[in-house]
Order: C-alpha cells, then structure tokens, then sequence
C-alpha cells in the first residue's frame, strides 16, 4: 500500500528556490553546450583568478582528515587582518551559509525583518523559510538605485528584528555611508544589523562598518569572489562574540572543509594579487562602460566591477547572447526585468562581449 508523502513544514513550501548569476549545468545540457565553452559575466567574481599560492595549498591540505571544527588557524589569520579577537569570528561555507544561520539563530516566527532591496534574494528567503515578515524597502531607478534613508528611517522605526544591507549592493554596487549605517545601529539598539560586506575588496574606498564595534551590527565577508574560489566557497562573519556564538552554535559541524581552509589561509599569507587585480578590473570597467555606451546602452553608475544596464528585455539579451556562448546575469529576480548585470572581465574578454552584443542587436 503506498501511503500519501508526508508534507514539509508550510513555510518552507511557500518559499520559491531564488535565482543566481554563474552557469546552469542542466541549461547549458540542454542547450549542446560545455560549461568550460562558455565565458561568464554572469557571476561578480575576479576574473584574474586565485591568488598563485592557493593550489598549491590545496593540493597539500591532508583531505584524509575532517577538518577543523573551529577552524582555529584561519580565525586567528583573520584576527590578525582585522584586528579583533577570534571571539567575533565564525566561518561559513561561503557568506551565503552564514546568511542562512544569522536567520535560524535569529528569526522567530512573525518577526520583522526589514532588506534594502532590490538585493540577494537568500536574505528574503532564509527569513521566510524561518516565518519571518519580510519587508523590503527599494531603491528606485530615478534615484540611480541609490536606497532612500528616509525610507529606510521609516522601516527600521518600527524596531525590526533584523535588517540586511547588501554594502555594496548586489546587483546595483551601489553604497551606503557606513557612518550612516552606525548611526542608524546607535539609534535602534533592537534590531541586528547585518551588513553584507561580500563585494567590499571590489570598491577599495569604502570603509567597514564592522568599525563602529557596535553590538549590533554583524558584518558578512566573503573571500569566494575576491580570491576567485568559487568553486570551494568561503565566508566569515565579524561581530559581538555573543551574536558570533549564536551563529557558531546553529553551524552544522565541520562546515568549512579542510580545502576551503588552507585556500583561506594561502590568500591571506600573499593578498597583492587579489588586490592588483582587483584594481585593474576597475580600471578594465571603465572601457567595458564606455564600450556599451557607444553601443546605445546605458549603464547604472557603481562602485564596483559589476554593474546593471537597461537593455529593454534582460531575459532576451541573456538568451541572444548566450547563443555566442557568453553569459549575463538577466535582473528579472531582483525584479529589473529590463536590466542585465554584468561582471566586467579581462580587457580581451570584455571585447568579446561588446562584440557579441552588437552582433547579437535586435
Ligand atoms: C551579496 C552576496 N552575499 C553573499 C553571497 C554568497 O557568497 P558565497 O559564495 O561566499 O557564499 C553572494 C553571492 O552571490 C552575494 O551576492
């Protein structure tokens, strides 16, 4: 006799999976096409690669072993980046898993959480998935996508329990004046304000809010994009030991593998690549914006080496162009449908792009 399934929690089933940017292996299959044939725009990482010290770290890191439950070598690696005691230091298996344990330790059912959107979906989603009450406060195109504080003021009045900000925002790599942000977690002592700092090395002027040293203000770093480590992921959190503890004890165990670790550390022991190619990434951004100007498309101004640019359909200029076997991220789930997200490349690679889009013009 088979018996009807049991069903997951309700919240859970009201919860859409989110859209992301890199490559969709069941798309590309479907389409004849390899993965490694395609050169992504898609995903906001450095292009220039891993730092060179990294494979070699990872093919030495003893993979016979579980790794490090506390990952002690890399937090104290990190206390010494940041200057603060491996107490307010917790890893995740990228920023996005610490994204998901801040709402599991933090959001009980009917809570308010309040998001500066358009932004990364999992902010919306893991409240949810915890019954949170989302309210998202956008930035609007006739602002230049620039989040108003007034609105922002208005939302966070009503004391929620947590608020995400995306600093620089995903998708837009738009700011906020960290001295703003503190000023807002010196006013609304009640509310945790979780400041994601994932894209932070991509706009080196910007400084950290984890500076305040407010209690209330967890910062999210993370190292996947910057030292081009996808592939392995890896993100920390900096905040009051207490909040840190409330993360660390909702981790499930040996969350960051032995790989991720000694890419970590290999990264911080040498960072000039990261930031010597981080720096000529931006300087590569300003002839890709240029480039799609003369081309009639006009790009949204940013702090980083991503950006959004209003191509009247962004699901049908990601479809033309993959057809040349490149890939945009088309804005639809940040719900900018008429915008494309581009993560500026290598100057070569970013010809190729222009080239492909005026070939590809309707
Ligand atoms: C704003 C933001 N935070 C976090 C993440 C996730 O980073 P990680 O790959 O380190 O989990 C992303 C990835 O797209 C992101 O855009």
């Amino acid at each position: 006799m088979t018996h009807k399934p049991l069903s997951p929690r309700p919240t859970i089933m009201a919860v859409s999976p989110d859209r992301h940017g890199a490559l969709d292996h069941f798309e590309l299959e479907s389409l004849g096409y390899h993965p490694d044939e395609i050169l992504d725009f898609s995903a906001n990482i450095n292009a220039y690669g891993p730092p060179p010290g990294i494979r070699e770290a990872i093919a030495a890191a003893s993979i016979e072993r579980y790794p490090d439950r506390e990952s002690l070598a890399l937090r104290r690696a990190l206390s010494e980046c940041h200057a603060t005691p491996i107490e307010q230091i917790v890893l995740g298996n990228g920023a996005a898993e610490l994204v998901w344990l801040i709402a599991f330790a933090f959001v009980c059912p009917q809570d308010a959480v309040v998001i500066a959107g358009p932004t990364f979906g999992e902010y919306a989603r893991c409240a949810a998935l915890m019954g949170g009450r989302v309210q998202t406060v956008e930035a609007r195109a006739e602002d230049a996508f620039k989040v108003s504080p007034e609105h922002i003021e208005q939302a966070l009045r009503l004391s929620p329990r947590l608020f995400f900000l995306c600093n620089p925002n995903n998708p837009t790599g738009a700011v906020l004046d960290p001295d703003r942000i503190a000023g807002w977690a010196a006013a609304y002592p009640a509310t945790l304000f979780v400041i994601d700092e994932a894209y932070l090395e991509f706009a080196p002027d910007i400084p950290s809010t984890f500076q305040y040293g407010l209690s209330n203000i967890l910062v999210l770093r993370s190292m996947t994009k910057s030292c081009a480590i996808a592939g392995l992921r890896l993100g920390y959190a900096l905040g009051h030991p207490t909040i840190i503890d409330g993360l660390s004890r909702s981790r499930p165990p040996w969350n960051v593998n032995v790989v991720a670790q000694a890419a970590g550390l290999a990264a911080l022991a040498d960072d000039r690549h990261m930031h010597d190619s981080i720096a000529k990434l931006r300087r590569d951004k300003e002839k890709l914006v240029a480039g799609l100007a003369e081309l009639g498309l006009p790009t949204v101004s940013s702090t980083t080496h991503y950006f959004i640019v209003d191509v009247a359909d962004g699901a049908q200029f990601r479809r033309r162009l993959l057809t040349r076997h490149i890939q945009v991220r088309d804005c639809a789930s940040f719900g900018l449908s008429t915008y494309a997200r581009i993560a500026g490349r290598r100057p070569d690679e970013n010809t190729r792009l222009l080239a492909a889009i005026e070939e590809t013009k309707g």
